[in-house]
């Protein structure tokens, strides 16, 4: 009894290649598996912020359609300003996510509103505070300005929808 403890001690658990072979393959990926599963934990722990509407302002944000790839039809009909609305700004606008202005809601816009059209447009462009640019992804500048008077107009305002300029050639 003894003695057969004495002989593993000397020799190990190893006893043959094969068994040496798969130590050396555990070895190998064990850690390795181990690595990937804290890579993905580490990346999909919740990425929370102070404040409320965090959540729903990151559902929001991962919701809303920025940079994605896509071959664009340049002669395309251009969008009206509710189809934007409702594809692009309806994510945070319709319920006021973070302090949006919510849809609809003149009080919410009347003091946005006195900066004049072309700085509406320019905020939904560049972006403002918690409202990420705009300007990328499925539309175009000129469609993001027609969502903003379309917007704002539900708002109280009384903007026309902003139409492409004539370009040389167009037949009209
Ligand atoms: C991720 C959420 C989110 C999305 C999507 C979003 N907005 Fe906003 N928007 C906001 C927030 C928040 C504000 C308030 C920003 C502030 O003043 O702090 C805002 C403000 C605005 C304003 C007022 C800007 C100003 O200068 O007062 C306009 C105009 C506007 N958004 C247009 C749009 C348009 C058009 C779209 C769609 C193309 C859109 N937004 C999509 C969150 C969003």
């Amino acid at each position: 009894m003894s003695d057969k403890h004495h002989e593993e001690g000397h020799t190990g658990p190893i006893k043959n290649s094969k068994q040496l072979l798969i130590t050396v393959v555990l070895a190998f990926i064990l850690p390795v598996i181990l690595i990937i599963g804290l890579v993905n934990f580490v990346g999909s722990a919740p990425k929370t912020g102070a404040g409320v509407g965090m959540h729903e302002l990151a559902q929001a944000q991962r919701i809303q359609k920025i940079g994605s790839i896509e071959i664009r039809d340049a002669n395309r009909p251009l969008r009206g300003g509710e189809d934007v609305y409702k594809g692009q700004c309806a994510a945070c606008h319709a319920t006021g996510v973070s302090g949006a202005p919510k849809f609809g809601d003149a009080a919410a816009w009347a003091p946005r509103l006195g900066q004049g059209f072309e700085a509406l447009v320019q905020s939904a462009l560049k972006g403002k505070n918690a409202m990420a640019p705009q300007g990328g992804g499925e539309f175009n500048d000129l469609e993001i300005s027609r969502a903003v008077a379309f917007m704002a107009n539900a708002g109280g305002a009384n903007f026309p929808e902003p139409q492409p300029e004539a370009k040389e050639g167009d037949a009209k």
